[in-house]
């Protein structure tokens, strides 16, 4: 053999047919002379038993992934909770007959494991939720559920989401669908700066650092922790912390959440400070002696 290899090697394929039947002529002349022994015959007889003497073992997964490996793939890469034996499901298969139009008929039925969608948590108070495959598009990959398929339905499911963000009216409820921000696939959350520059570009800031203002499904109910570093402040209310840095004060120091807890709100002297003058001093409005709390002017 290795001889004949070389000889195909060289380029020389017709000495390859010369010398097998050579081979030939050669085993034909020797094969009469070492007898085969009876019982070995009869071992090789055994084995080539007619294939309809043997039992047909059902297909298994592994053999229906070899013809329908998209499938196969989409179950073993996505299958979830559905990576189980086709024929569970598919009792039976192969016999979709276009004349007769029996595909939906022939096809695994959801209901056969599945008693309703609605008995769950999952799928909320609605108990019109089919077609299953409606959103469930493909059985094999049970959970890969296509935005576009889902679109409308976000409020069955979440129904504080849904609640909140109508009940607090912003333009997060007028000019943007639930699945513009929930884009592409279902459960994606969204970063603010998608679609938003910061107005404070001197801070770094992630969507963590923006819903600590403003709660995404209810973006004008700002509200703040005092920690609130003032340079966020800055960047609308320039000025103010301009000021504050040009004359330094005692109040200089303070945090501008510290004295505006709530966006908007003005804070009373006596907030922090009680009753530092006597009674004697007539002194109610500050501002007269110590003009405004961002310089302090005497
Ligand atoms: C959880 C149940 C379930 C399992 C498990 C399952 N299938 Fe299916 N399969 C279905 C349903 C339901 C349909 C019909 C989908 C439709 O009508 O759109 C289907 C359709 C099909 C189809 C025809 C449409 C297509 O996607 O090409 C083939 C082929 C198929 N399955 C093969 C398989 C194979 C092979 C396996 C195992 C590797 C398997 N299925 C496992 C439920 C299942
Ligand atoms: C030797 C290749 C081969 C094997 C093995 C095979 N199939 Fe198929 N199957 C096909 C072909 C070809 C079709 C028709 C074309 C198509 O729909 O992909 C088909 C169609 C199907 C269909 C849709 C049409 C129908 O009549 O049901 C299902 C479901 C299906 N196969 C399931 C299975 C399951 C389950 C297994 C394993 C138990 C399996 N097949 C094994 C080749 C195969
Ligand atoms: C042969 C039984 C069977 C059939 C038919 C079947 N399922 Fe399932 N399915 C299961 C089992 C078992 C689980 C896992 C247990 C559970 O969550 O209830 C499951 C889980 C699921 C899950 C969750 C998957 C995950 O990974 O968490 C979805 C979604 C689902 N099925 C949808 C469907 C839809 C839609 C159909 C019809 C197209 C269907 N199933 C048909 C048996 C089946
Ligand atoms: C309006 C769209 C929609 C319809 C219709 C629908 N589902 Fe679902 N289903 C979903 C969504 C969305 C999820 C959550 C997916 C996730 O967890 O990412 C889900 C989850 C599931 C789960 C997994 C829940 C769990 O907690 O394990 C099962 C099982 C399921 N659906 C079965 C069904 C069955 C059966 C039907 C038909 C009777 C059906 N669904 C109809 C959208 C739908
Ligand atoms: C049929 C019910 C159903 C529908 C319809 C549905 N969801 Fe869901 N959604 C769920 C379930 C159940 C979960 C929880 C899955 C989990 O906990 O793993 C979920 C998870 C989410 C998450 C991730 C939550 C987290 O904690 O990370 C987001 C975001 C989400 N859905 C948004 C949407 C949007 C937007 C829509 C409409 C386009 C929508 N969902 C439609 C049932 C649904
Ligand atoms: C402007 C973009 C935007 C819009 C519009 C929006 N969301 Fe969200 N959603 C987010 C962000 C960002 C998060 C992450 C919140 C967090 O991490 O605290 C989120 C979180 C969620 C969650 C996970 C649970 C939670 O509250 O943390 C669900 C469910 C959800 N949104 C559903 C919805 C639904 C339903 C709608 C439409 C009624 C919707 N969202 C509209 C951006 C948006
Ligand atoms: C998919 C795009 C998108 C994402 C993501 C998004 N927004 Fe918006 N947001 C808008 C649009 C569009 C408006 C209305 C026009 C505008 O004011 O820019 C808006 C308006 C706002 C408003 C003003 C609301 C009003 O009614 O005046 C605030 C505050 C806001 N967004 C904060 C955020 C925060 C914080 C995040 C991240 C958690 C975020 N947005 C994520 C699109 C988005
Ligand atoms: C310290 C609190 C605070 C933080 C942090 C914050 N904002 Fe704001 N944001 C505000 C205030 C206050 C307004 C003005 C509300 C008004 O006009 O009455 C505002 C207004 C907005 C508006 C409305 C349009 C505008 O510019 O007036 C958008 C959009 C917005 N913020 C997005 C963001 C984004 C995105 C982030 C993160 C990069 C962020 N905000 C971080 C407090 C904050
Ligand atoms: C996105 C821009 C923006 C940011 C960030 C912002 N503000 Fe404002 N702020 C405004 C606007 C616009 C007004 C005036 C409109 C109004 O009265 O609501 C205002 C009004 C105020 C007022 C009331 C002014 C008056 O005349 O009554 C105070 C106090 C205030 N802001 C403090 C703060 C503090 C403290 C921060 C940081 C925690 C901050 N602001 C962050 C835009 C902003
Ligand atoms: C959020 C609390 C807070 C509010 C509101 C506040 N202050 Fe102060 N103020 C302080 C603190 C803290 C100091 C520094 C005290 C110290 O170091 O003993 C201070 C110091 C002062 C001083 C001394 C300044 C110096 O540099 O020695 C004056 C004067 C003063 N405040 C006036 C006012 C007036 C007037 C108002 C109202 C317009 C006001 N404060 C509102 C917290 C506040
Ligand atoms: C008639 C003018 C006048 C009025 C009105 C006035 N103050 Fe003063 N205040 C002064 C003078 C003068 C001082 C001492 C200045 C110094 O020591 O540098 C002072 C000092 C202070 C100090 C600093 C005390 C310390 O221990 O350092 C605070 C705080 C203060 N005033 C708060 C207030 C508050 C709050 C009001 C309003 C309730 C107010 N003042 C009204 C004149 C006034
Ligand atoms: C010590 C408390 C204090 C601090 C710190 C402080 N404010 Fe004020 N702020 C006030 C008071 C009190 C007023 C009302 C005017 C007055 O009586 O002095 C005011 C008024 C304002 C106003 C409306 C009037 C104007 O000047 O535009 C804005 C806006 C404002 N503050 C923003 C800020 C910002 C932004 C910061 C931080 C950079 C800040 N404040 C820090 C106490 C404070």
């Amino acid at each position: 053999m290795k001889h004949a290899k070389r000889i195909r090697r060289l380029g020389l394929g017709w000495l390859g047919g010369i010398s097998a039947v050579l081979g030939l002529i050669l085993s034909f002349l020797f094969s009469t002379g070492g007898a085969v022994p009876p019982a070995a015959v009869a071992k090789e007889a055994a084995k080539a038993t007619s294939p309809y003497q043997m039992e047909v073992k059902p297909l298994s997964t592994i053999e229906c992934g070899r013809c329908h490996f998209p499938v196969f793939d989409a179950i073993k890469q996505h299958g979830g909770k559905h990576q189980f034996d086709c024929v569970r499901c598919h009792r039976q298969y192969h016999i979709y007959n276009p004349r007769k139009k029996n595909y939906d008929q022939i096809m695994p039925k959801c209901a056969w494991c599945h008693k309703s969608a609605t008995g769950g948590a999952f799928h909320g108070e609605n108990k019109t939720l089919t077609p299953c495959l409606s959103c469930h598009v493909d059985p094999h990959q049970p959970l890969g559920i296509p935005m576009g398929h889902i679109e409308s339905a976000c409020g069955l499911c979440h129904v504080p989401e849904a609640k909140e963000i109508k009940t607090f009216p912003s333009k997060h409820q007028t000019d943007v669908a639930c699945a513009d921000c929930h884009a592409d696939k279902h459960g994606f959350i969204p970063e603010c700066s998608t679609c938003h520059e910061s107005h404070s570009p001197d801070v770094e800031m992630d969507s963590g650092a923006c819903m600590a203002c403003h709660p995404v499904h209810k973006p004008l109910e700002i509200a703040y922790p005092k920690t609130t570093d003032s340079k966020v402040c800055a960047g609308c209310h320039e000025d103010v912390y301009g000021m504050l840095q040009k004359k330094v004060t005692k109040h200089t120091a303070v945090t501008c959440a510290d004295c505006h807890p709530k966006h908007g709100e003005i804070p009373r002297c006596a907030r922090c400070h009680g009753e530092p003058h006597p009674k004697s001093m007539k002194a109610t409005q500050c501002g007269k002696c110590h003009g405004i709390a961002h310089d302090l002017t005497m």
